[in-house]
């Protein structure tokens, strides 16, 4: 008999789980909680909310499920995982104590403080007051952080002091990102190139992913403000394997024996989102999930079947075992709903999704992946601020950004919007080599 997986998500990062989930052969059936028209091609999509925990774990039960792939932090930080575990279902994902390595910035940075585990000096405040005369001893550039989640959206760099009296405003007197901004982070402003490198980990053992860089910011060129991701891709030159076993050695291994010897063993993804400027490299963030996008190229370059992974991390398990990755390079590019991150329109017709399916399962070398869309009487519409996750493959970064952006063109709707520059500095580093 076969595996029964339900997997929790809506996004894009949940679509290509699922794609990548149903080609395993140990998988017989896919469950996706609540899913999206994309997801429902490859799993029975069943309308339960992502973050309704004991309906998920009451299904998961019924249906006598083997693994549950928890996509998104907010049910993790909830403590789904732990949940599933009281009753004996494996879960991929961290457990809520976990969790808070993403859920609260200021845990985040305490235990890399306590452990010397490297990242930016920091302090964290809950008076308005006491936060602006630090910041003001300290002078700009500097960076404010909700210490809660805030889908992406909750760091601002702030270039000057004025920037920076206007984001504490927008923190904590009007509120901006609710109880998120109970406790605010303030942190030294690092230069550098971010790569995020993903690991999986089991409590105890760390397998990294291939590197990955994403792109933050909505416009051209890294400019407006931040996002959750408009495009990513892999491998990241930036993150040199030199760098990636630095990486492994001096923040995720420290920080996961960090956690299991302070009681709270991570199991699940690790992503850590790195700053790299020369031989300095630092931790920017930590989140407890696959990325959205870099989930997309990554997992279109993993080769080894996903399954046995998740499984492993699950149950303590991964020793022994490796990850055969495409040598190619894929790319991902973010389509975009008019106005996001801000407030955008919702039921737009997508067009052209069709055609660009013709032209990806043409080579099975890209892929649209389904972030926020619906079926609106058999039209998708749009449904979410990222829309769709054009992923593709190629030789090269520059290749894959030539495929992604021919599929990308196909598609659009009323003020979609896109970066033209996915891969700008790894095309700029392969033109060099
Ligand atoms: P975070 O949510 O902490 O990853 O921050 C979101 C984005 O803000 C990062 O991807 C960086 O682009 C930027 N950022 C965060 N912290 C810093 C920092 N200390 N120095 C410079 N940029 C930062
Ligand atoms: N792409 C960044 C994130 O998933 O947080």
């Amino acid at each position: 008999m076969g595996m029964k997986v339900l997997l929790v998500g809506s996004g894009g990062r949940e679509h290509a789980l699922a794609w990548k989930i149903a080609q395993s052969p140990l998988v017989e059936t896919i469950w996706c909680a609540p899913g999206n028209p994309g997801i429902a091609a490859h799993a029975t999509c069943v309308n339960i909310q992502a973050d309704a925990l004991e309906t998920l774990v009451a299904f998961a039960v019924d249906q006598a499920i083997d693994l549950v792939v928890i996509g998104p932090e907010a049910p993790l930080t909830l403590g789904l995982a732990d949940l599933l575990h009281a009753v004996g279902i494996a879960a991929f994902g961290p457990s809520k104590a976990a969790a808070a390595l993403e859920g609260s910035k200021a845990f985040m940075k305490d235990l890399l403080a306590r452990h010397a585990i490297p990242t930016a000096a920091y302090r964290t405040f809950r008076d308005p007051e006491a936060a602006w005369a630090y910041i003001q001893a300290q002078g700009a550039p500097i960076v404010l952080k909700t210490s809660g989640l805030a889908a992406g959206k909750g760091a601002i760099v702030c270039q000057t002091l004025a920037e920076a009296k206007e984001a504490l405003e927008r923190i904590m007197i009007q509120r901006e990102f609710g109880s998120a901004g109970d406790e605010m982070v303030v942190e030294g402003f690092l230069r550098g190139e971010e790569a995020s490198l993903l690991a999986f980990v089991d409590g105890e053992r760390v397998i990294p992913l291939a590197g990955a860089q994403d792109h933050k910011a909505i416009r051209d060129g890294d400019t407006g403000p931040n996002t959750g991701g408009m495009g990513a891709y892999s491998p990241a030159p930036a993150l040199t394997d030199a760098l990636v076993n630095r990486a492994v050695e001096e923040i995720i291994l420290p920080t996961v024996r960090a956690m299991a010897a302070e009681g709270y063993p991570y199991r699940g993804i690790l992503y850590a989102g790195l700053m790299i400027d020369g031989d300095d490299l630092q931790t920017l963030e930590y989140n407890v999930r696959f990325g959205d996008p870099e989930c997309q190229p990554l997992l279109m370059r993993m080769r080894s079947d996903i399954v046995p992974f998740l499984m492993a991390c699950a149950t303590g398990s991964l020793a022994g075992m490796a990850i055969d990755w495409d040598p190619r390079a894929a790319l991902c590019v973010v389509m975009a709903a008019d106005g996001y991150p801000g407030h955008y329109p919702k039921g737009d017709a997508i067009l052209g999704l069709d055609q660009a399916a013709g032209l990806a399962g043409a080579s099975a070398d890209s892929m649209v992946f389904h972030a926020g869309t619906r079926l609106d009487n058999n039209q998708v519409v749009t449904a979410g601020g990222r829309v769709l996750g054009v992923t593709a493959l190629g030789q090269g970064v520059a290749e894959a950004q030539r495929r992604a952006y021919e599929v990308v063109r196909r598609i659009s709707w009323k003020g979609v919007q896109f970066r033209n520059d996915i891969g700008y500095r790894a095309v700029a580093r392969e033109q060099q080599a």
